[in-house]
């Protein structure tokens, strides 16, 4: 079985104290459990990028939660992929649904993120998913393949390997109701399909799923075929539920960190 993916999406959450707090409570809780064959990665806001790093573990890769369209120059508040570079992120999310839907960026817009991050030599961990009324007006399937098209077609199939898609129905993110199992595995086999009309094999894209994953979920989402971990939001706040996830991902038996934590936990 190939590596999992945990990857934690802290929004615009967390402040010096608080990322103090969550990476000793994160090192102090990693001592009590072996986390090999999973991968993990943190994308804490712009801010914290750099304070973050020496207070990981080294095995935890840096993530951003977005990337300028722009690579230099009069484009106020932006923050360009070489400066994610400098500051030794790996990971670059693309797509977040909530910036797809506040800051209105398109599939062309996403696509020019994407392409940038890949030709930087970062992983970019592209969002995609559908609305509720997309959902209900029967259309999820049709949205899935077109924001994965568009950056096949800007970037070409290749730059998505090495890559991560994250599926994520925008219903289900920070709602505390995670998309059935059925449909997720419905939803990541079509996905997977895609990618092998492409020339895309199951060890070219990591495929994630995202929206409502928490300790209660983690294991039987990670247990679903094409599931390669996942992307989480406000459950990656607490360094408790957050190990206790990627231990679920590691996909075998664990004693559960998240009773012991709360006393340490923020
Ligand atoms: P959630 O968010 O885990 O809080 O639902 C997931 C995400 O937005 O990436």
């Amino acid at each position: 079985m190939k590596q999992r993916l945990v990857i934690g999406n802290w929004k615009m959450n967390g402040s010096l104290a608080d990322n103090t707090l969550w990476a000793a409570n994160f090192r102090h809780q990693l001592k009590s459990c072996a986390l090999t064959g999973v991968e993990i990665g943190i994308c804490p806001p712009f801010p914290y990028l750099s304070s973050m790093r020496p207070m990981l573990p080294s095995s935890i890769r840096l993530g951003a939660q977005d990337v300028s369209s722009e690579c230099i120059g009069a484009f106020t508040g932006e923050v360009s992929i070489n400066m994610l570079k400098e500051l030794q992120c790996h990971y670059v999310i693309v797509g977040h649904s909530e910036r797809r839907a506040r800051m209105r960026e398109t599939d062309a817009t996403i696509a020019k993120k994407f392409k940038l991050v890949s030709l930087a030599g970062l992983t970019p961990v592209l969002c995609v998913g559908e609305t509720q009324q997309e959902r209900q007006q029967g259309e999820t399937e049709s949205v899935i393949i077109r924001q994965i098209q568009a950056v096949i077609d800007a970037c070409g199939a290749g730059s998505l390997r090495g890559g991560v898609i994250a599926y994520e129905p925008v219903w289900a993110i920070g709602t505390g109701v995670s998309a059935e199992l059925g449909d997720i595995r419905t939803t990541h086999a079509l996905i997977r399909e895609q990618l092998s009309a492409n020339g895309l094999g199951p060890d070219d894209v990591a495929l994630l799923y995202g929206g409502s994953l928490k300790p209660g979920n983690s294991e039987e989402i990670f247990s679903l075929p094409n599931v390669d971990g996942g992307l989480i939001g406000g459950a990656s706040l607490k360094a408790g539920e957050f190990l206790d996830i990627c231990l679920a991902a590691r996909g075998t038996p664990h004693n559960r960190v998240t009773d012991i934590a709360q006393k340490y936990d923020n």
